[in-house]
């Protein structure tokens, strides 16, 4: 079967191609490289020895994406295509809006245009906002966003719930928790453009003399040990629920479907824990200092995935240490590039 990775050259993106590919499927990328490099195609040629199809455009283009689905013989779509920094959302709001929600409604258009149902959306943890209680299921409440990035995640999984409900579409929403790591081979991983926002690649790059210390935003937290607390899953586990979300949505029965599922490992891990973790495995002393809060930063926040496991018949196959070995591999192996 036909697969469209659309944002398939991104991070998530290229590790679900290499899943998909393991699994018999053929995956073919849309990427306009907006926030990817061409260089990650050259990664999944060795890795997979042989090229994967990729055409250069933004989903935005609904001709484009048409002309797509029908040429490549489309069976089904995984949509990571968006803009992803929560920082950056808040100073240009109209292009997440644009990008992240203009891109979904055209891709859904084309889609029921070809009479394509199988549908898989990249949502966030970032819609339950501060839960209540950790570990979250799925039916925990949808908190008011506490960013554009992470509102555009909310309205799109609404938008989603409401287009499957009245048109033939089979919609999985995943909720990614903390994806972290790279693929063992080191041949793909994660790309972050400047001054990395998220946890893992700063430590990396910390770790690689690259930045100076890393600032711990906060350890005064009502937490074991005042840092907050995350639930980290490898991006190669994360890339096989993908393959299992999507065997899901073609097993469906019904015309219309939507249902929204947790990608996490179920446990959580503070700040201080995965700096230590990571100093183990490095066998070198992390440099770090302890900052201000960052504002927006939930306190607490894991998984409860019994939902994926049950219905998906997927849960993390690897653990904390060996997310970081293998990020902690791709950042050697990119040296300062
Ligand atoms: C993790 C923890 C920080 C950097 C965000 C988005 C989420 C998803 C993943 C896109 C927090 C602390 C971080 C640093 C630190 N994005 N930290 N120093 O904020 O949980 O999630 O990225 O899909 O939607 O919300 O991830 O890696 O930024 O932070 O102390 O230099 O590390 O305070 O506690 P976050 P993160």
């Amino acid at each position: 079967m036909n697969i469209l990775v659309t944002g398939g050259a991104g991070f998530i993106g290229s590790h679900t191609v290499v899943a998909l590919a393991n699994a018999g499927f053929n995956p073919i990328i849309v990427d306009d490289f907006s926030n990817s490099e061409p260089t990650v195609l050259a990664g999944l040629k060795n890795i997979l020895g042989y090229e994967v199809p990729c055409h250069i455009f933004d989903c935005n283009n609904y001709p484009g994406m048409l002309q797509i689905l029908r040429d490549e013989k489309i069976s089904g779509v995984i949509h990571f295509a968006a803009f992803k920094a929560v920082g950056e959302s808040m100073q240009e709001p109209l292009a997440y809006y644009r990008n992240n929600l203009g891109s979904l409604l055209t891709l859904l258009d084309a889609m029921l245009a070809e009479g394509i149902s199988n549908f898989i959306f990249s949502s966030s943890c970032t819609v339950y906002g501060e839960p209540d209680t950790s570990p979250v299921t799925e039916k925990a409440p949808v908190k008011p966003a506490t960013s554009v990035y992470g509102q555009t995640k909310q309205m799109g999984e609404e938008i989603l719930r409401n287009v499957a409900a009245a048109k033939p579409l089979k919609i999985v929403a995943l909720r990614y928790f903390n994806p972290i790591g790279a693929h063992p081979s080191a041949l793909i991983g994660e790309l972050p453009r400047g001054v990395p926002s998220n946890l893992v690649p700063f430590v990396t790059q910390a770790a690689a003399g690259l930045r100076d210390a890393l600032t711990i935003f906060g350890d005064d937290y009502p937490t074991s040990d005042g840092t907050c607390v995350r639930d980290y899953i490898h991006v190669m586990d994360l890339a096989e629920a993908h393959v299992a979300a999507l065997r899901h949505s073609i097993k469906i029965v019904e015309s219309n479907f939507f249902d929204t599922f947790n990608l996490g490992s179920g446990k959580g891990n503070t700040v201080l824990e995965l700096v230590r973790t990571f100093e183990k495995i490095s066998g070198h002393p992390l440099p770090y200092h302890i900052g201000a809060r960052r504002k927006g930063d939930v306190i607490a926040v894991w998984a409860d995935v019994q939902k994926s496991y049950d219905l998906l018949g997927w849960h993390t196959k690897r653990s904390l240490e060996e997310a970081l070995e293998d990020a902690w591999r791709w950042q050697q192996r990119l040296g300062d590039r």
